[in-house]
C-alpha cells in the first residue's frame, strides 16, 4: 500500500451512480441489519464484550464504557426495519442500564454519553420511554459530579482532583449530548453550562498547530492551568491517535450543533482534513496517524466515526463544502465496504472487521495490546450510523 502525495480532491458523482451508491448503502444496511437479527438470543440478556476474540464477541455484563453501542445498534436496525425484535430487545437492555445507574456500576468515569445516549437517550427520543429518561437523567447527574471549576474541565478518570488524573481527553467531546440534552427536558441550565466550559478548554488545548489533535491534556489541579497534551492510547504524545482524531471531527461537528460557535466550525476544518490527508491508499486509517503505509494495524472503527462526523457537519455549511465532506464521507463508506464490512455469520458475530482498541508501542507502553485487528462494538454501532446517515434523514441519538 503507498503512502498518499496527497489528499486528493474527492469525486462526485452523477445522478445514476448516486442512486446505485444509495442502493449499495441500503444493501449494506439490510446485511448489518441481517447479522444483528442472529444476534439477538446471545446479546439481549448479555450485551457484547467491548471487542472480539478472533472476530467473535464474547457475551458480557452490562460493564465498560461501550455495552449501549449494541442497544445502540438495536434502535438502529428498529428505525430501519421496524421489527418488533429490535425494539424488544432495546427496551430490555433499557432496563439494565437504570439498574447500571442507580447501583453505581462501573459509572466512575466519564463515559457516560456513550454509554446512555445510543441506549436510553434513543429510546427517550424514539419511543417516549420514561425508564429511559430517568435512566438517561440519572447519568447526566453522575457526568456533573466530574467537572472540576479549576480548569473547566470533566475530568475523564480516576479520583476526582489527583493528579495524575488531573485532565480531561478527546473522546468526552461525544459525552457531552448528554448533558445539553438533560437541560432541555429538565429546563436545568446546570448541564448546558458544564457542557459549554468543557467544550472551551478542549478547543483552547486539544488541537496543534499543524491540526493534529491531543488525546488527553492535563491541569494543574491548584490553579486549573493548562499543563501538558500527552496520549493514553496513541503511538505517542506527539502523534495523532487516529481514534482520538475522529472524535475531534464528530466532537466538533457536535459543539457547532449545540453552540452555533463558527469557531467550531473552522476547528472542524483543521482537524477533518488533518486525518483526511494521513489516509493510506485503501482509506482505512491505521490506529495512529503517524502511519500512513506499512504493516501497523488499521482502526476502522476510526473512519466510521470521522465519516459519521463529517455527515453531522454537512447541513451546516455551505454548498461546495458540504458536497466536498458528503463525497469524502462516501468515499470512507465505501471503502469500509469494501474492507471491512462483515457479510457471513460464520466468520464474524461482529459487523465491522479491522479495528483497534488498544495497542502499545515503544514510546507508550501504557495500554495492554487489546482487540487489535478485531470488531469492537464502537465501529459496529458507527459504520451503522453512517450506513444511516446515507440513506435516511435521520434524527440523531447524540
Ligand atoms: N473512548 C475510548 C476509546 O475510544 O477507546
Amino acid at each position: 500500500m503507498g503512502r498518499k502525495a496527497k489528499c486528493p480532491a474527492p469525486r462526485f458523482y452523477n445522478r445514476e451512480e448516486s442512486f446505485m451508491k444509495q442502493a449499495a448503502y441500503r444493501a449494506a444496511l439490510d446485511t448489518a441489519c441481517a447479522l444483528l437479527r442472529n444476534n439477538l438470543a446471545a446479546f439481549t440478556e448479555n450485551f457484547q464484550s467491548s471487542n472480539s476474540e478472533h472476530n467473535f464477541y464474547l457475551p458480557s455484563e452490562n460493564v465498560e464504557w461501550t455495552t449501549g453501542f449494541c442497544t445502540g445498534e438495536y434502535w438502529l436496525a428498529w428505525e430501519h426495519t421496524r421489527e418488533d425484535a429490535f425494539e424488544q430487545a432495546a427496551l430490555t437492555q433499557v432496563g439494565s442500564f437504570l439498574h447500571r445507574i442507580e447501583n453505581g456500576i462501573d459509572v466512575d468515569h466519564h463515559d457516560m454519553g456513550f454509554l446512555y445516549m445510543p441506549s436510553c437517550v434513543a429510546a427517550y427520543k424514539l419511543t417516549g420511554n420514561e425508564t429511559a429518561k430517568k435512566a438517561a437523567l440519572l447519568a447526566a447527574d453522575r457526568l456533573c459530579t466530574r467537572f472540576q471549576e479549576k480548569g473547566q474541565f470533566l475530568q475523564a478518570w480516576g479520583t476526582l482532583g489527583a493528579k495524575d488524573n488531573y485532565r480531561l481527553i478527546i473522546d468526552c467531546l461525544l459525552n457531552l449530548p448528554l448533558l445539553y440534552w438533560a437541560s432541555e427536558v429538565t429546563g436545568q441550565s446546570r448541564y448546558r453550562e458544564i457542557a459549554l466550559a468543557h467544550t472551551a478548554t478542549s478547543m483552547a488545548n486539544l488541537v496543534r498547530p499543524d491540526h493534529s489533535t491531543y488525546h488527553t491534556f492535563f491541569f494543574d489541579p491548584e490553579t486549573g492551568a493548562p499543563v501538558r497534551g500527552s496520549t493514553q492510547q496513541g503511538y505517542r504524545d506527539g502523534s495523532a491517535w487516529a481514534r482520538g482524531q475522529a472524535w475531534g471531527v464528530y466532537g466538533m461537528a457536535l459543539a457547532y450543533f449545540y453552540t452555533g460557535n463558527a469557531k467550531c466550525i473552522e476547528l472542524f476544518r483543521e482537524v477533518t482534513d488533518y486525518f483526511l490527508s494521513r489516509l493510506p491508499e485503501d482509506d482505512i486509517p491505521y490506529w495512529d496517524l503517524t502511519f500512513v503505509d506499512g504493516d501497523e494495524p488499521r482502526d476502522s472503527s476510526a473512519a466510521a466515526i470521522a465519516a459519521c462526523g463529517m455527515l453531522a457537519m454537512v447541513p451546516y455549511l455551505e454548498k461546495n463544502e458540504a458536497d466536498k465532506y458528503r463525497a469524502d464521507a462516501e468515499k470512507l463508506a465505501d471503502a469500509l465496504i469494501a474492507h471491512c464490512a462483515v457479510t457471513d455469520p460464520a466468520v464474524s458475530n461482529g459487523l465491522l472487521l479491522h479495528g483497534v482498541y488498544a495497542k502499545n508501542s515503544p514510546y507508550n507502553p501504557i495500554p495492554k495490546d487489546r482487540g487489535v485487528d478485531e470488531c469492537n462494538t464502537w465501529g459496529d454501532y458507527f459504520y451503522m450510523e453512517l450506513l444511516t446517515r446515507l440513506t435516511a434523514d435521520w434524527q440523531m441519538y447524540w
